[in-house]
């Protein structure tokens, strides 16, 4: 493995808007040339976190520098390394796709012939060249995307931000964004990119940092924060019935060696065991004897879920449906 350097360095940064801590003593380190993911349900403080990192946000306190450069005190330094690709950007105008990064490279003062070489390139990397002649108010969702991304490379950047950057797009279109985006690492840029898709943090992201509340509850690449857990997810669906049954059996099984923690759900329970070949009966048994019946029984590898519940509590599932209402986003 060739020798890592630190890219971006951040350090007890929290942000406050008028009563809101939105973000709260958030440290991390990234690597150069590593995609790294700020994985947490709305409203976690991802994109105050990115925006304070590209210096359009002062933060209450706490530092953050890219490349050593302070994002306060050398903004613009700062300005010239990064590329930024926002959670919303409305391309609605009736310019073409290729008009419309023709216009930002005037913005970046990009000489006319590079701009149109680099455009031509960045419209290549993303498939957009059939249709970088059409107006992009035509766009399909996942075109959009495209050009969003292509813009955000025109400056030739040496850190790349992405807010969500599959947020809303079908499967095919996630999937080519997620090629872009190691291909755009592979060639030894570094990547940050904020998600609430577990999926996503899993696959793509070198190393993840778990944010909920404003503050980061894990780090690590996702296998180890998975292999950190210890033990195999069980769980099982009770069939309706008794409703003493569910804490029955939570105390029947509470004790068992290799029972590592229990977590109720709405009809069943999420076991995490160690030597399933031992549990799995060992469940059995302490079923039957309180004459429960078992619905369905699933056995699972540690998820990225898993840790997500294991670091904050709950689900992101839940955490994202108990944020929508809170949060516009
Ligand atoms: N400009 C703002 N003024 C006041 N509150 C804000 C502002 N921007 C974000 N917030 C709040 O700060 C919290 C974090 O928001 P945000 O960073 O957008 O989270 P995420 O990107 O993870 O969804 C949320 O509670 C949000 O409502
Ligand atoms: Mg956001």
């Amino acid at each position: 493995m060739a020798t890592s350097s630190v890219a971006i360095e951040v350090t007890g940064l929290s942000k406050t808007y008028d009563s809101l801590t939105a973000v709260q003593d958030l440290s991390l380190t990234v690597q150069t040339g590593e995609i790294f993911g700020l994985l947490g349900p709305n409203g976690a403080g991802k994109s105050t976190t990115l925006r304070i990192l590209i210096t359009t946000l002062k933060p209450t306190s706490g530092k953050a520098t890219i490349f050593s450069h302070d994002v306060e005190a050398e903004a613009d330094t700062v300005r010239q390394l990064i590329g930024y690709v926002p959670q919303e950007r409305a391309i609605d105008r009736f310019l073409t796709g290729r008009e419309h990064l023709l216009l930002l490279g005037d913005l970046y003062h990009l000489p006319k012939e590079e701009a149109v070489r680099r455009i031509q390139e960045l419209l290549k990397l993303v498939d957009l060249e059939d249709h970088a002649d059409r107006v992009a108010k035509t766009y399909s969702g996942g075109m959009k995307r495209k050009l969003d991304i292509a813009c955000g490379l025109l400056p030739n950047p040496k850190v790349l931000f992405l807010d969500e950057p599959t947020l809303g797009l079908d499967v095919q279109s996630r999937l080519n964004v997620w090629d872009y985006v190691r291909r755009l690492r592979d060639q030894g840029m570094t990547i940050v990119m904020t998600t609430n898709y577990l999926d996503e943090a899993d696959q793509l992201c070198d190393r993840i940092a778990i944010i909920d509340g404003g503050t980061i509850r894990a780090t690590g690449s996702p296998k180890e924060l998975k292999a950190g857990l210890g033990g195999d997810g069980v769980s099982l669906t009770l069939r309706e019935g008794d409703p003493g049954v569910h804490e029955q059996l939570t105390e029947d099984i509470k004790g068992l060696p290799f029972v590592r923690s229990i977590r109720s759900r709405e009809r069943g329970l999420d076991i995490r065991v160690d030597a399933p070949e031992k549990a799995l009966p060992a469940l059995f048994e302490a079923t039957n004897r309180i004459g429960c019946h078992i619905e369905s029984i699933e056995y699972h590898r540690p998820r990225l879920d898993d840790v997500f519940i294991h670091y904050t509590g709950r689900s992101m599932a839940d955490a994202s449906s108990s944020s929508d209402s809170e949060s516009a986003g």
